[in-house]
């Protein structure tokens, strides 16, 4: 099994791991927080250093600083994403009426206080926008972004969700590269592959880092048609890549892409993760990712 290697996000930094572990399933877990502590050395160990969170992944933030707490030399092997601008209603209160994208700048720095003091650090290593905000006034978003950067409090910015054009948009007001746009890349969604939104980040020598590559659990569970065309060609894939499971094959597809994506792990059991690495072992040609592709579609290319 392949150790997973550092690659660079964009021309200015950062460096993140190939496979990039998330975490905003982690409350779900129900692990204590020694547990939570082994799983990231574990991880780490395997060469996953990158760890991916958001001040909307309800106490997850602050599950994560339990574990880091227990033992300070951790912080400095990691590299911390964390994201905001989705404004939500919180249970307790409800005093919002509905949940809405928020860019302006108090709530940049206030997430992003709130995020710090949560996971019990100085510094994330990125910010990401969440999602793009209709209103988001990217001048304000800039002074914002610079400001965090002097202060020490954030090293680098992306976006997450983002089309073409708002990208665009948000760059043309920043000093340096915007990092990464993260989005949703599986064989059930990859409307990212068709919308001119990898192009772009290829185009940069930027890299994606792909969430929800298993689509959620949905590839295993759901009774679709087409999830049920796609675990057939997967099947099949396994066994003529030797491959130990269709999660690999999965990774395997989506780490393919010439846009060079980090992707995103969204199990909290090591053995999947482990399990994931094994995707970077695979050679996966021309021909077998397209047959993904029209298991997807449910019919081949014109
Ligand atoms: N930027 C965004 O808008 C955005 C949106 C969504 C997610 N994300 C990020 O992306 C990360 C990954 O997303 P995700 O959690 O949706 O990833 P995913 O890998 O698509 O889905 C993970 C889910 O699939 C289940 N699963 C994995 N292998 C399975 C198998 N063999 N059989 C049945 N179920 C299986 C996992 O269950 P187990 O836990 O039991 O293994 C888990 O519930 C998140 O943690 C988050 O950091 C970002």
């Amino acid at each position: 099994m392949s150790n997973v290697e550092k690659v660079l996000m964009a021309s200015q930094g950062p460096e993140f791991s190939q496979l990039v572990q998330g975490y905003w399933r982690l409350g779900a877990w129900n692990m204590t927080a020694q547990a939570r502590l082994t799983f990231l050395k574990q991880h780490i160990e395997l060469g996953i250093s990158t760890v991916d969170n958001a001040a909307i992944y309800g106490d997850s933030e602050q599950l994560f600083g339990e574990a880091l707490a227990l033992d300070s030399s951790v912080r400095e092997q990691i590299q911390i994403v964390s994201k905001f601008g989705i404004n939500g209603i919180a249970p307790a209160t409800g005093e919002k009426r509905v949940s809405h994208y928020d860019s302006s700048k108090a709530l940049i720095l206030s997430s992003t206080e709130n995020s710090l003091k949560r996971l019990g650090v100085e510094q994330l290593d990125a910010l990401l926008v969440h999602r793009p905000d209709f209103l988001m006034d990217v001048d304000v978003v800039a002074e914002t972004f610079a400001e965090l950067k002097a202060s020490g409090k954030v090293k680098h910015f992306g976006v997450s969700n983002f089309s073409t054009s708002q990208f665009e948009l948000l760059q043309s007001r920043l000093d340096a590269p915007l990092i990464t746009n993260q989005i949703e890349i599986n064989p059930i969604n990859f409307d990212v592959l068709e919308d001119g939104t990898v192009d772009q980040l290829q185009r940069l020598c930027v890299r994606p880092m792909a969430w929800s590559c298993l689509a959620g659990g949905d590839l295993f569970s759901s009774d679709s048609d087409q999830a049920r065309r796609l675990r057939g060609t997967l099947l099949e894939l396994q066994t003529e890549l030797d491959a130990s499971s269709i999660e690999q094959v999965v990774f395997a597809w989506v780490l393919k892409h010439p846009s060079n994506p980090v992707a995103l792990i969204g199990s909290g059991k090591i053995d999947r993760v482990k399990e994931t690495i094994g995707a970077l072992d695979l050679k996966m040609n021309t021909e077998q990712w397209y047959r993904i592709w029209t298991a997807s579609k449910g019919h081949g290319v014109a």
